[in-house]
């Protein structure tokens, strides 16, 4: 034991120990002799004697805890690693995702009502279901290409041409990924070497900044505002550029804002990228979530197929979040490099899960549009429960969430959400987890029953109520 302290990088506690151990071998041999002296002679009153031998005692059993019980723990690796000499620099510096942390505190807790969560409250349609169940009854069970299913991408490349009218072929120009997340990932790891720049648009889906992070990159955050509608400014765009800019990351219609881009933004956009030769990421989850007007993906823009990486998936449009499935389609020369990051960390999708997405895309229009048509019924329910409450919100054109400015209440984002949960059990996200640019807001997903935006926006106006009272 010993020989593991000394060697070990923790000599100091090896120090504390053999000084412990020393100092309870003097504490035990005075105890002895004073137990002796006092058998003996008889030579002390017996109170003092007591309080002398209690005294050693309590010393015993502290230095014991010093003695043993510290250098235990360090055994079991308590404090004998430096985990934070060993862990990346880049990984420790992230924060943890705001959404996760009002989510912990919800969850598992049925007396609280929730517009917090960002997914469809919709299980996935049985009817994509029903060839999965299928394929794992036969057997089907196996790994597959890394680029995925090659009927799904087919599948899918039908579904974009008929959806959106962009073209990608099903050999070279397409992976299958776990989730849009790992669309995210793989591309921007493709794309960035250390120190490359990506211009963000904020308030953006949490995982943005961190993902280019932790691909060696610099997000340059534009800051976007209530006032201009959410869009980027040229002004702005043009500020953020510079030699080492690679890309800018756009989603819409947009978590968390509800915002999406017309032609007009996407063509000032469009022309920014093409200006400056820059790649756009373009994550097009919410594409078949749009109200007002069809979804324009940018790759359809004159000139734009060749510069875009088109990220989209399952997840949101189809009900489909568990399954974790996600595509990303890029020109070739782009794909062979992605596919390789796919190959090494994920080597492909779940084949059950591919399977439900070739149903979800051949035949799955009328329950998407079902879907689509209550989350439109829900936002009318949410917007007049805002105006009513006097809160300014724009009208949300896509995706299921609301943002409406919380500026007027004199409390930040966090506050604002926290105190509302304790008081009223209504659970909302901070705006501030989307970003600087998100303070002063609050995300409300109307991925829920429309009974229950309806409790939220009670709870809701009972507190507004209170804070005006007072
Ligand atoms: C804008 C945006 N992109 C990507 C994702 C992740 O999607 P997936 O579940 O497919 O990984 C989300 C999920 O909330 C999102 O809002």
């Amino acid at each position: 034991m010993f020989g593991i302290y000394i060697n070990d990088v923790l000599f100091f506690h090896s120090l504390i120990l053999i000084s412990c151990l020393c100092v309870l071998s003097v504490l035990c041999v005075k105890h002895s002799f004073i137990r002796i002296k006092v058998k003996a002679h008889n030579c002390l009153p017996r109170q003092r004697e007591i309080s002398l031998t209690r005294g050693i005692e309590r010393r015993s059993i502290i230095l014991f805890v010093f003695t043993w019980i510290l250098p235990v723990q360090d055994l079991h690796g308590g404090g004998k690693m430096d985990y934070n000499a060993k862990l990346s620099k880049v990984t420790v510096s992230l924060p943890p995702s705001g959404i996760r942390k009002f989510f912990d505190l919800v969850v598992g807790r049925e007396d609280i009502v929730s517009l917090g969560v960002g997914e469809p409250d919709f299980s996935t349609p049985m009817k994509f279901c029903a060839p999965a169940i299928e394929a794992i009854k036969k057997g089907k069970t196996s790994y597959t290409s890394n680029y995925g299913l090659l009927e799904l991408r087919e599948a899918i490349g039908d579904y974009l041409k008929r959806r959106f009218n962009v073209s990608y072929k099903p050999a070279g120009e397409m992976v299958i990924t776990v989730g849009v997340s790992e669309a995210l990932d793989i591309s921007l790891r493709a794309i960035i070497d250390p120190g490359d720049e990506v211009i963000v648009p904020e308030p953006c889906f949490v995982s943005y900044v961190p993902m280019i992070r932790l691909a060696g990159g610099n997000p340059r955050i534009l800051e976007t505002s209530f006032e201009d509608g959410f869009r980027p400014r040229l002004e702005q765009m043009e500020n953020l550029v510079s030699p080492r800019t690679k890309a800018i990351l756009i989603n819409y219609p947009c978590n968390p804002t509800g915002v999406t881009f017309s032609e007009d933004d996407l063509t000032r956009i469009a022309g920014f990228a093409r200006r400056h030769n820059l790649l756009v990421i373009s994550d097009e989850v919410y594409g078949e979530l749009t109200f007002d007007r069809p979804h324009i993906s940018i790759a359809s823009l004159p000139d734009m197929w060749e510069r875009t990486i088109l990220l989209s998936g399952f997840s949101k449009a189809f009900a489909m979040t568990g399954w974790r499935l996600g595509y990303v389609c890029a020109p070739k020369p782009l794909i062979d490099q992605i596919v390789k990051i796919h190959q090494y960390s994920m080597m492909c999708a779940s084949i059950m899960a591919q399977i439900a997405a070739i149903e979800a895309c051949r035949n799955g229009d009328d329950e998407v549009k079902k879907m689509l048509d209550e989350y439109r019924a829900r936002r009318e329910v949410i917007v007049e429960g805002f105006n009513r409450l006097g809160m300014d919100c724009l009208r949300p054109e896509g995706a299921f969430y609301a943002f409406p400015s919380i500026k007027k209440f004199g409390l930040s984002s966090e506050e604002f959400c926290e105190r509302l949960l304790n008081e009223e059990k209504v659970a909302l996200v901070p705006g501030n987890s989307f970003g600087r640019a998100g303070e002063g807001h609050i995300r409300c997903s109307f991925a829920a029953s429309r009974e229950r935006i309806r409790l939220a926006l009670e709870g809701l106006g009972r507190f507004l109520q209170r804070r005006t009272d007072s």
